[in-house]
């Protein structure tokens, strides 16, 4: 089973070729990926409109050379998946669009794939795990541990009540002058970084329901920095090792609460499994490594270009969900907001 893989929900283009084999082993045959990042950097974060003709200036082409790579042609594809959402409407619309154009002119199944899902599928792509697995998505949007129960069946155990925890990376990156995007600058300056020198919040810790919460120490962090002014380049990286140290707190504290309210509710995960760009951050995988081994669970991490955005994580989740039928109608309608856990994102709803 062979399933092409777009992905344009934000400000990386990637079109990109997975195989199934009918031993179970699976390949990622290409995984071609263009970021956005320079058309971006001068605005300080991603701008829909540019994101949105980027992403049409380069897909078909790409869609080409990912096919190349894979040494195959379209009628060797099985299915066609793209994300359609949540994300910014006109680049998902980009995606989607082209993907449904090439589903109905090959006569293929169209998958119209949730770009947090094929996130939360990843790991499922590198090693055999099996259901249910504990979550901890991390990325530019979101911040939320969930129970992955089934393919398409998804339980939020937590999320963040204000600020991911990628965009305050993002945020203090602006603030320190450090470019964009936030995350790999935040975590380079850190390296050379005091992490003891300020000391700043850690937001709910010790809190029994596992949420995050990043605005408090966002805004400690300002003050520390405004405290400093002019701020030297050793300032900038202390400061940078302490947020960064602040943050591995709480990301620990609330992943343990996060497998104790799993545990609690369906008995035991059978790994911990880390998604979304700021999983790619040495740190915070090492720490929740930590965490998942005095829990006794397995942990999983990708590898960082699998964690940011990527065709071949869209691919897996169409490989997911073909195998079991669950392919979509031509007008599935692209949506900028889709939750994984419809019931627990209504108002009012549990955490
Ligand atoms: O999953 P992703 O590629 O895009 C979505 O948000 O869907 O995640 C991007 C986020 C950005 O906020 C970026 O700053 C953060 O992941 N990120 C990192 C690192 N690499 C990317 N955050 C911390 N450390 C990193 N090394
Ligand atoms: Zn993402």
């Amino acid at each position: 089973m062979r399933v092409l893989g777009l992905e344009t929900t934000c400000d990386e283009t990637s079109a990109a070729i997975v195989e199934l084999s009918p031993d179970g082993s699976r390949r990622i045959l290409s995984n071609r990926i263009r970021s956005q990042i320079a058309e971006h950097a001068r605005f300080g974060g991603v701008v829909p409109e540019i994101a949105a003709r980027a992403h049409v200036e380069i897909l078909d082409r790409m869609i080409d050379d990912a096919l190349k790579e894979a040494g195959i042609t379209m009628t060797n594809l099985d299915g066609i998946a793209a994300a359609a959402g949540p994300g910014l409407i006109g680049g998902v619309l980009v995606g989607l669009t082209t993907g449904k154009a090439l589903a109905l002119a090959l006569g293929k199944p169209l998958m119209a794939v949730n770009h947090l899902e094929a996130h939360a599928l990843t790991p499922r792509l590198i090693e055999d795990i099996g259901f249910p697995y504990l979550l901890l998505l991390v990325s530019g949007g979101h911040t939320q541990l969930v129970a992955v129960e089934d393919v398409g069946k998804y339980r939020r155990l937590g999320t963040t009540i204000d600020d991911a925890i990628g965009e305050a990376f993002d945020k203090v990156a602006k603030m320190l002058s450090l470019g964009f995007p936030g995350g790999p600058a935040v975590e380079r300056a850190a390296e050379k970084g005091d992490a003891s020198r300020f000391a700043l919040p850690r937001p709910l810790l010790g809190k029994p329901e596992p949420n995050f919460s990043l605005s408090g120490l966002k805004t400690a962090l300002r003050l520390a920095a405004e405290a400093v002014q002019p701020l030297t380049e050793q300032d900038c990286a202390d400061l940078c090792a302490s947020f960064q140290a602040a943050i591995v707190d709480c990301v620990v504290d609330r992943t343990r609460m996060g497998i104790r309210a799993f545990r609690q509710q369906m008995g035991s995960p059978t790994a911990l499994v880390v998604a979304g760009g700021v999983g790619a951050n040495r740190p915070i995988r090492l720490a929740l490594q930590r965490v998942a081994m005095e829990a006794g669970l397995k942990c999983l991490v990708p590898p960082p270009a699998l964690c940011t955005d990527n065709g071949a994580m869209i691919a897996w989740a169409g490989i997911e969900r073909l195998r079991r039928g669950m392919t979509d109608p031509l007008d599935f309608a692209a949506r900028p907001r889709w939750p994984l856990d419809e019931a627990a994102a209504k108002p009012g709803a549990r955490a």
